[in-house]
């Protein structure tokens, strides 16, 4: 019998007059579980794109970390041999420096600062370095902010840290930042982590209640403060490989889908954090929860001198100005 091929044309003619559609599938990474904060954002996300394009888009969801820690989730995105990640700011400096600027200890006073910033025009600017490098943000969503557990001691004060050693980001702004606490940062990819913890290879981590309650720290660290000492923004990083084949009306798509996920993963941080403490204490955890701030700050002080090198004094001013 003789076979019959289509042309391209008459392959995409027959779609049409069938009303059947062709289908991309996006592949979305992210760290934590699907029902964490990044779980929520990132649902959110692929709901309302495949809604608004119609199903001619939808998503492949891989949570904890099963594409690879965030560093090389980026550099896959970059690549375009992965489609989304949902990530935090932590590894990103490395591709796009100027990002670096926002992981600064105590840069941000309170979470409506720091959405402030992030959705403003200096969160925007920064968006376009990324995108110069390969890199395109869709919206900024959030990890939280970050406070400290341990197996060792309960950490009320700077002093009370010095001497620990301490799982950190792979990021240097904010290593510099805890040896001035007197912690030992010991940089790690995050799905090493747990392991590290349960063998003690280091003594304590820190992350936002989000993560510390999904990825289940209570089972191996006893202490929680609320150190708060630093913001964890995050970003939702679609690959150019994407972006470029957009039409105009589905880069909308993906636009409006973004501020919905980063709405959706806000509103989890903050229920994360209303709750989330409570449940860390049932699972056992001793909470320290009037930290002295002061003390911390007081310490960072000397790294300043270094992020205003670095960064310019009159960015970091920029940004605690905004109100
Ligand atoms: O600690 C980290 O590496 C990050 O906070 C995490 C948990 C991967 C979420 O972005």
């Amino acid at each position: 019998m003789k076979k019959t091929l289509l042309t391209p044309l008459a392959m995409a003619a027959l779609l049409a007059a069938t009303g059947a559609q062709a289908q991309t599938v996006l592949k979305i990474g992210y760290a934590t579980s699907p029902t964490s904060h990044y779980g929520v954002g990132s649902t959110v996300f692929c709901e309302e794109m495949e809604k608004g394009t119609q199903g001619r888009y939808k998503c492949q969801q891989f949570p904890n970390s099963a594409l690879g820690g965030e560093r090389e989730q980026i550099e896959a995105v970059q690549l375009g041999t992965q489609d989304l990640v949902n990530t935090s700011t932590g590894p990103l400096g490395n591709f796009v420096p100027e990002v670096k600027i926002v992981d600064i200890p105590f840069l941000f006073r309170d979470y409506d600062h720091a959405r402030k910033v992030m959705d403003g025009p200096i969160g925007q600017d920064l968006s376009k370095k990324m995108e110069a490098k390969g890199l395109i943000n869709l919206a900024w969503t959030e990890n939280g902010f970050r406070h400290m557990t341990n197996s060792k001691r309960a950490i009320t004060q700077a002093s009370d840290a010095a001497g620990l050693k301490m799982r950190t980001m792979e990021n240097k702004v904010h290593m510099d930042g805890y040896k001035t606490f007197g912690i030992l940062p010991t940089p790690m990819p995050f799905p090493e982590l747990f392991t590290a913890l349960q063998q003690g290879t280091v003594d304590g981590q820190e992350n936002p209640i989000p993560v510390i309650l999904s990825s289940k720290f209570s089972q191996v660290q006893k202490h929680l403060s609320l150190t708060g000492h630093v913001y964890s923004p995050a970003a939702l990083i679609l690959s150019p490989a994407v972006w470029n084949k957009l039409s105009a009306g589905d880069k909308k798509v993906f636009l409006e889908a973004g501020k919905k996920a980063a709405a959706a993963q806000r509103k989890k941080v903050n229920d994360d954090e209303n709750t989330g403490i409570a449940q860390l204490e049932k699972d056992g955890m001793q909470v320290v929860k009037q930290v002295n701030g002061e003390s911390f700050r007081k310490a960072v002080a000397p790294a300043y001198q270094q992020y205003a090198k670095e960064f310019g004094a009159d960015k970091i001013a920029a940004i605690q100005a905004v109100k």
